[in-house]
Order: C-alpha cells, then sequence, then structure tokens
C-alpha cells in the first residue's frame, strides 16, 4: 500500500485525498502551515500532522506527495520533495513561471523520479474516449476551445471581496485570473489533442480594479497548418452551458475525417453530470453522443496516478507537460501584452 503526503490541505485537498483513499491508499502525513487545517484532514485518516512542509518529506514512511498549497510556492516544495526522493504529484499549474516549471521538470528527469501534474480534466472518460478516437481521425485541421466560467459579481458596479486585498485571491492562489485559472486546464487539452502550438496571438481584456484578466483570447498556430482559437472568460451568464448552470467550457476539433464535441461539466462537482462526447463522422454524417456514468474526475485521476506511482509507469500528464502549459500561458500573456504574434519558444528544445 501506498503511504501518501499531502502537503496544503486548502480547498482543492479533498478531491486528492478522497481520491487516494477510494483507490487504496493510505494518508500516512499531512501539513498546512495552518495547523486547523492540517488537523482536521490528519485526525480523519489517524495520519500525521506537520505544519512545515520539510516534515513530510523528511518522512520515510511517505512514498508520494501532492503539492496542493499555492501556485507561487509550488518550485520550492516540488524541487524539495524531488530532492528527498519523493514521488510527485502537484496541483496545476506547476508553478507561476515557466522557467520554474522546466526546473522542476528537469530535476524530475534527471532524478528519475515521479513527477506529475494534476490536469484533471484529461480524467472524464468523454476527454478520454476524445483522445482514443483522434488517435484514428488524422490530424487536427481546425480547434475552438473555451472556458466561460460565471462570476457575475465581476460586472457588477462595486466588485465587492475582488478589490479587498491586494494581490486578490485569485492571484494569491492561482497567479492570475481567466487565462490561468480556467484556462490552463483547457490549454492542457489543447495541447494534448492537437499538439503544441508554434506561434500564439493573445488578447487579455480586465476592468478598472481588477489586478487579473476578466477574459483572454488567443490565436494558435497548431502543427500540420491547423489553426486554434482559445477564450478563457468569467463571464454574466448564470444559466449559460451545456449544464445550464454558467459553466460553459468545451472543445471543438476537426479533422478531414469528422468532429469531436466535448462538453466538460461544473469543476468542483463533477460527480453530477458526465462530460459529454459528441462525434460527427465527415463521410457518412453519423453524429455518436458518448454519454458515459457521471464520474469524479479528480478520483479518476487520483487512481490513475497511483497506478502509474506503482507499476513505475511515467507520470500522465507530466511536469513538461505542466510546463508546456505555463509556457503558453506567460507567452499568450506577453502576446497579449506587446500587440503583435509571438514564436513559441520551448526549454526542452521541442
Ligand atoms: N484542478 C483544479 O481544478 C483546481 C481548482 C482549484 C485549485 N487548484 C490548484 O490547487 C492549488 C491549491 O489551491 P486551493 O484552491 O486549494 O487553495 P487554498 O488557498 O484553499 O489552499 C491552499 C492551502 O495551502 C496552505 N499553504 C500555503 N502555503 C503553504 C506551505 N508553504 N506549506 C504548507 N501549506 C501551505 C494554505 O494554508 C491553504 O490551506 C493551487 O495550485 C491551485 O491552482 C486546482
Amino acid at each position: 500500500m501506498t503511504n501518501i503526503g499531502i502537503i496544503g490541505c486548502g480547498g482543492i485537498s479533498r478531491f486528492h485525498y478522497e481520491g487516494y483513499e477510494k483507490a487504496g491508499a493510505r494518508i500516512a502525513h499531512v501539513c498546512d502551515v495552518r495547523p486547523e487545517a492540517a488537523q482536521a484532514v490528519g485526525d480523519r485518516y489517524g495520519a500525521k500532522v506537520s505544519t512545515d512542509y520539510r516534515a513530510v518529506l523528511d518522512d520515510p514512511e511517505v512514498a508520494l506527495v501532492s503539492v496542493l498549497t499555492p501556485s507561487s510556492t509550488h518550485r520550492e516544495i516540488c524541487l524539495a520533495a524531488l530532492a528527498a526522493g519523493k514521488g510527485v504529484v502537484c496541483e496545476k499549474t506547476l508553478s507561476d513561471d515557466p522557467a520554474a516549471s522546466a526546473e522542476i521538470a528537469r530535476a524530475a528527469e534527471a532524478a528519475g523520479v515521479f513527477c506529475a501534474t494534476a490536469y484533471m480534466k484529461r480524467h472524464f472518460p468523454a476527454s478520454q474516449q476524445a483522445k482514443r478516437l483522434l488517435a484514428e481521425m488524422g490530424p487536427v485541421t481546425s480547434l475552438y476551445a473555451r472556458t466561460w466560467q460565471p462570476y457575475a459579481e465581476l460586472w457588477d458596479e462595486t466588485l465587492g471581496e475582488w478589490t479587498k486585498e491586494r494581490p486578490s485571491a485569485p492571484v494569491r492562489a492561482y497567479g492570475g485570473g481567466a487565462l490561468v485559472c480556467g484556462g490552463s486546464h483547457i490549454l492542457d487539452l489543447v495541447h494534448w489533442y492537437a499538439g503544441r502550438p508554434s506561434r500564439v496571438c493573445g488578447h487579455m481584456a480586465t476592468r478598472e480594479g481588477l489586478d487579473f484578466d476578466r477574459a483572454t483570447n488567443a490565436l494558435l498556430w497548431l502543427p500540420h497548418g491547423a489553426a486554434g482559437h482559445f477564450e478563457a472568460h468569467w463571464h454574466p451568464l448564470q444559466f449559460a452551458g451545456y449544464e445550464r448552470n454558467g459553466w460553459d467550457e468545451r472543445l471543438e476539433i476537426t479533422t478531414a475525417s469528422g468532429r469531436l464535441d466535448l462538453y466538460t461539466v461544473l469543476w468542483h462537482a463533477p460527480e453530477r453530470n458526465p462530460a459529454l462526447l459528441v462525434h460527427q463522422d465527415a463521410a457518412s454524417g453519423k453524429v455518436t453522443e458518448y454519454r458515459f456514468p457521471a464520474v469524479n474526475a479528480f478520483h479518476a485521476e487520483m487512481a490513475e496516478m497511483l497506478r502509474r506511482f506503482e507499476v513505475g509507469e511515467p507520470p500522465e500528464p507530466s511536469a513538461w507537460d505542466g510546463y508546456v502549459v505555463d509556457q503558453l500561458i506567460a507567452t499568450i500573456a506577453e502576446s497579449a501584452q506587446a500587440g503583435e504574434a509571438m514564436d513559441m519558444e520551448w526549454a526542452d528544445g521541442k
């Protein structure tokens, strides 16, 4: 049985510890700088409790750690975990800086230690089916990818909570707004399905009083001459989207032989409805809807991370996959600021 360390016991942590528990691992040591947060999880599992992540890394019982602290702390904690020989599952984004993410990926490679980036949207059965179908459909010719999340408060006069502290809560926890939060997941799916863009042209929109983007769009130059359109948007429409709950996230992927439409579901309630995949065959016009049972994609993710770690298979998404997303985020933002398209330069030379 694999002994798990949980570093960071905030909002996202329950998806990790419950997922590992369900998959048969043991939560052995939990840590948070807020002692009460760590204690609550420790009590639940009879696990050791610490307020310093180094105590988890020094614990010989722990084999695999989930790093669930704000993204700005991931570099330090992941590098220390890899140096201690612990397998790592790091929540997205791998860090808040592509150079730091490349450093983590290189360190994992050099040490030969398991290091994954947690992008759970790859783990919806519908997302996995899309990957399987694409393997037979030929290269992507066009891709449209959007993540629209409902934040009506961003559109009222006062802005309320969003302006109370600087940096604001999303900047402290995630490193940014629409592009980093929802956009990172979608950029992970974009490069998983269509390959790495070679060039991007970004456009970012904010409003006075905000220290993050409310919307980011980008044109992506994809392999085989394909074009990708990317949109991340914190919008005011409370009933938009496939679930009619404001969560309006989808990918439309076209190849010469057909089209896939993937609709995802509200991120923190993924067991309510299944993600939906629709396949249209170009030659016959036949349309197939894949409606899998609703599953918690985080739990599927933890089970797969654990399986790979235990059998010694490379992680997926890897630290390098996490780096790719962080490099895309940085270059799209840079391109938006410069007002011009920019070539992608990849730290791993690919
Ligand atoms: N996959 C997703 O859909 C998704 C959704 C939300 C958040 N996330 C990611 O999860 C991570 C955490 O986000 P969250 O929403 O849980 O934030 P959070 O603020 O709720 O929790 C972070 C926790 O880390 C603790 N912490 C901070 N620094 C620490 C340190 N040095 N050592 C130990 N503990 C420390 C804080 O006290 C807090 O309890 C972020 O990287 C975020 O981007 C991913």
